[in-house]
């Protein structure tokens, strides 16, 4: 059964996607959850379902961050670390640490609105100001940059009389759908 730890910032509503999917047979388990941000709603998703809840971030000391993340998550024997809203930069000695074995969700078709400064509402705002006919969202392998990894799948929503809001919305279904199957593909060892 494939280990997973989930690093999150916010809300958790892909963590919560990946919760419903253990629940509902999926060959895999949430082992552990890790918030940069103490009050993140998504640590009490976690402890609602008994999930381990971490908060590593102001409380550790900036110089042993990395390492104490990566002790947690090597202790919880993870096999694959997903990014869900984390805002946090990983360091390079974390990606090596788990080469291969880390995956994002993104809430735009990358290349597009994506990199340094988009995330969350600023990628939804970026696509409506530029009036674009489609968006969506891509789960990527991650590498040392920012939201540059391996494509793993994309899938597109159409841009209507959309705001910001009604677009984070449409996007966030996505999100959690294809997060879903990216998981099932890697499990099956299909990427
Ligand atoms: C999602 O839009 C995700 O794509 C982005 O941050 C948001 C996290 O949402 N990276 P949630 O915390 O999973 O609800």
């Amino acid at each position: 059964m494939l280990k997973i730890a989930v690093l999150i910032s916010g809300g958790g509503t892909n963590l919560q996607a990946i919760i419903d999917a253990c629940d509902q047979g999926m060959d895999a388990q949430v082992v552990g959850v890790v918030s940069n941000r103490k009050h993140a709603f998504g640590l009490e998703r976690a402890k609602k379902h008994e999930i381990p809840a971490f908060y590593i971030g102001k409380n550790i000391e900036a110089s042993k961050r990395t390492e104490t993340l990566i002790q947690t998550l090597k202790d919880l024997e993870v096999d694959l670390v997903v990014l869900a809203g984390y805002l946090a930069i990983l360091e390079a000695d974390f990606i090596k640490a788990f080469e291969n074995r880390i995956i994002n969700i993104h809430p735009s078709l990358i290349p597009k609105y994506s990199g340094k400064g988009y995330y969350g509402m600023k990628v939804h705002e970026g696509v409506i100001e530029n009036k674009e006919k489609y968006s969506g969202a891509t789960v990527h392998f991650v590498d040392e940059m920012v939201d540059t990894g391996q494509i793993i799948l994309q899938e597109s929503v159409k841009v209507d009389q959309d705001t910001p809001e009604t677009l984070q919305k449409k996007v966030l279904k996505i999100e959690h759908k294809i997060l879903i199957t990216s998981i099932n593909k890697y499990i099956q060892g299909e990427i």
